[in-house]
């Protein structure tokens, strides 16, 4: 049977392909970087899938149930219990959004000279680790820096290297992290074993264990479907057991909680969380709704359960695997297998007399938006090269936000990849023309070479 969307459309909102030599302008204004382009001249709009998704009719009738009480609101409640009910830890700290988890976590965690390691860091954990004065270190496996790799589990981290690092340097770990699904390599899932085996190192180690949850519900789908004995559990089934090998999660709910905005920070630890409830009552609101609104909370709270749902999972995943095999099959080189939430072009394979201090990826960025209005997003050297290790992959993501896009717009998306790769050769460099200290790829200016 075919995957078919588990849902029919009841809102439409209209989108306008802007002519060509608009494009141009406005890509030019922007200084060539698509974040500063205004939303309503972008067609087809794969920047991200983080807050981009459609609520459901429940959620919006959640929406005006949602309590604006200051102290003790009935959707923090309502919260609460439902990320018990699928993370199972005790303590729920809601934020404004997944790095604002990542503040609260850290700076009552982590400290200056330490290390933080990750399979791997999206770039504002990455950041935020960094703003810590501490070391935010990638162990992921080897194979996920080689985009042409069927493995099925290419999240994995590196368990043997995690266990050297614990060995050598144990006193410099505040804690471990585990991103799943791994966005930065290409939405790529981590396996149950790899999670059972980096438990039981850093149960050795005495060290913390954290999920970066935001694509949970895509990770739990892969296992079910990729490894061995998980065939006939359910998703729930399968996150409970995941978390139950860690300590805690930050979650960015604005993936797989299927919000707008929002997300918490969930652990067991009592004396932890009360550590971080004091930074929270500083930087976000008091406990019972941190950066959220009542309403936001409630909202979420169904999020979690609808994006758990298989028939929306086989739908949602069956569609990024649909854009990548089209891609694959022209002859594109795409990162692989498909991953959970995006489909990655490999720039420097999709490029490669662009060189590598040229921003390939970023060449491809923008003339995928002059070509046909798509916006996509660099995930290569403008956005890592600032680290101290320099990315090993040069990819273009383009993100499918939840419960968007149809197979026909992303058809649409596919013949205009196809197109710019057969006149590949026209593509240029780029330089930076202007850039900031922290996260630069967001308002950084560029110009062709
Ligand atoms: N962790 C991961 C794995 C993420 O992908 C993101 C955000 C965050 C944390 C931070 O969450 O945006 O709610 O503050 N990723 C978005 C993206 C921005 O486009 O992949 P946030």
């Amino acid at each position: 049977m075919r995957e078919i969307e588990p849902y029919k459309i009841k809102m439409v909102e209209p989108i306008r392909l802007v002519p060509r030599a608009e494009r141009e302008a406005g890509l030019r204004e922007a200084g060539f970087n698509v974040f500063q382009l205004p939303a309503a001249s972008v067609y087809i709009d794969l920047l991200t899938d983080s807050g981009t998704g459609s609520m459901s009719q429940d959620q919006w009738a959640g929406i005006m149930r949602g309590d604006e009480s200051y102290a003790g609101s009935g959707s923090f409640y309502r919260l609460r219990d439902t990320v018990r009910e699928i993370f199972g830890y005790e303590h729920v700290i809601p934020t404004h959004q997944g790095r604002a988890a990542e503040h609260v976590l850290f700076a009552a965690a982590v400290h200056p000279g330490q290390i933080v390691p990750n399979n791997m860091h999206f770039d504002t954990t990455r950041a935020h680790v960094e703003h810590r004065k501490a070391e935010a270190r990638d162990l992921v496996v080897e194979e996920a820096y080689d985009t042409s790799c069927e493995s099925p589990f290419k999240g994995d981290i590196d368990v043997e290297a995690l266990d050297r690092l614990l060995s050598a340097e144990r006193h410099r770990v505040p804690l471990v992290m585990v991103t799943i699904t791994n966005n930065s390599a290409g939405g790529q899932p981590v396996c149950m074993e790899n999670i059972r085996e980096t438990a039981a190192v850093c149960r050795k180690h005495r060290v913390p264990l954290f999920f970066d949850a935001a694509r949970f519900a895509e990770n739990s789908f892969f296992v079910k479907m990729r490894e061995a004995g998980y065939a006939d559990r359910t998703i729930v089934e399968i996150a409970r057991e995941t978390f139950e090998y860690g300590d805690g999660a930050t979650m960015s709910a604005k993936k797989d909680g299927l919000v707008n905005i929002g997300g918490f920070v969930a652990l067991r630890d009592g004396g932890l969380a009360e550590r971080i409830r004091q930074h929270l009552i500083l930087y976000e609101g008091f406990p019972t709704y941190g950066g959220m609104a009542g309403r936001d909370m409630e909202a979420l709270a169904i999020g979690l359960h609808e994006s758990t749902r298989e028939d929306y999972l086989a739908s949602r995943i069956g569609q990024i695997r649909f854009l990548c095999n089209t891609l694959h099959d022209a002859g594109v080189p795409v990162l692989r297998p498909a991953g959970g939430h995006a489909v990655y072009l490999d720039a420097r394979r999709f490029a490669p007399h662009i060189p590598p201090a040229e921003f390939p990826a970023q060449a491809l960025v923008c003339e995928l938006y002059v070509e046909a209005g798509i916006r996509v997003v660099e995930v290569g050297s403008l956005m890592f090269g600032k680290s101290k290790e320099s990315p090993r992959l040069e990819l273009v993501r383009m993100a499918v936000p939840r419960r968007v896009y149809t197979n026909d717009h992303l058809m649409y998306v596919a013949e205009a990849v196809i197109k710019l790769y057969k006149r590949r050769n026209s593509i240029r460099g780029m330089r930076i023309v202007h850039e900031a200290p922290v996260l630069r790829h967001f308002t950084a200016r560029l110009e062709p070479v």
